[in-house]
């Protein structure tokens, strides 16, 4: 299975390749051909060293998915590399802190520029080998995609704007056999929420029904399904993995967890 995959070097990205390369050797009796992306490149070069040693064959592209350049000649090295596609992991991401009415413009084109649309720009060069595969793509959204998030300026809106590209892509390509879905977590340890001073990772814990935060394998996991042939039915869907916190309402409205852990 030939997969490329953004944002690899670290979080989520890197704990998909991980799963998504594991699950490819269970299904098939030998490993995921992978094309690592991200900006980050000692980090990635690092990883796709690991990975090679547990029998994937790995490339990387190292580029920032903000230069509009970049997406396409990820694909273009993914075909040079593989010859073509079978999955298409658009997860890299950025978070960018401040309220709207103090955010600067720089800031809310940067979140757009990153997490909506390479999505787009990725997806528009890889149709001709995700088609003849007939593929999938998989972007990585988040909660926040769903409802207003304090004090994180444009990315709500960046991720509500990318669910909507996905579910968009879904109808258009599902006639040439492309799935396409997105996974919106929740808190999940990553560098991307240990870097996060408003609400910190720690006090976050507890905040949903089954009172912990994730880990970068509960996204992953729902990533490998999505571009599993279990997932042969499903396209246009959003599969939200956050514990239960976007249905607990009633914290939020200072009403207390009734779903509170006994001691
Ligand atoms: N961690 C969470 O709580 C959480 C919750 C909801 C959604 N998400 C989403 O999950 C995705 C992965 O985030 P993570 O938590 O693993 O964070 P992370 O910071 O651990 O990983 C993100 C990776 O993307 C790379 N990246 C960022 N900007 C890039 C760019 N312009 N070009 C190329 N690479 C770039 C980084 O170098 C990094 O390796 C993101 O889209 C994020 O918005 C995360």
């Amino acid at each position: 299975m030939k997969i490329l995959i953004t944002g690899a070097a670290s979080g989520i990205g890197r704990a998909a390749a991980l799963r998504l390369h594991d699950d490819v050797v269970r299904r098939e009796g030998q490993g995921a051909e992978l094309m690592l992306v991200d900006m980050n490149a000692s980090l990635l070069e690092e990883f796709a060293g690991e990975l090679s040693a547990r029998g994937a064959k790995t490339r990387t592209f190292v580029g920032d998915l903000a230069d509009p350049a970049v997406p396409a000649a990820a694909v273009a090295a993914t075909e040079a590399a593989y010859g073509g596609l079978d999955a298409l992991i658009s997860n890299a991401g950025i978070i960018s802190r401040s309220n709207l009415l103090e955010l600067r413009l720089e800031d809310y084109e940067r979140t757009f520029a990153v997490n909506t649309r390479p999505t787009w720009l990725l997806a528009k060069a890889a149709y001709p080998m995700l088609a003849a595969a007939k593929g999938c793509l998989i972007a990585t959204a988040s909660i926040a995609a769903h409802e207003p998030t304090p004090s994180l300026g444009a990315y709500a809106p960046s991720k509500a704007a990318l669910l909507m590209l996905v579910r968009q892509l879904a109808c258009d390509w599902g006639p040439a056999g492309i799935r396409c879905n997105t996974v919106s977590p929740g808190s999940t340890l990553t560098a991307i929420t240990a870097n996060s001073s408003s609400p910190g990772a720690d006090r976050r814990e507890g905040r949903n029904p089954l009172g912990m935060i994730a880990d970068p394998d509960h996204q992953a996991a729902v990533i490998a399904f999505l571009a599993s042939p279990d997932a042969a039915f499903v396209t246009g869907a959003d599969f939200v993995c956050d514990g239960g916190a976007r249905t607990q309402l009633m914290m939020a409205s200072g009403m207390g967890n009734p779903w509170q852990r006994p001691n």
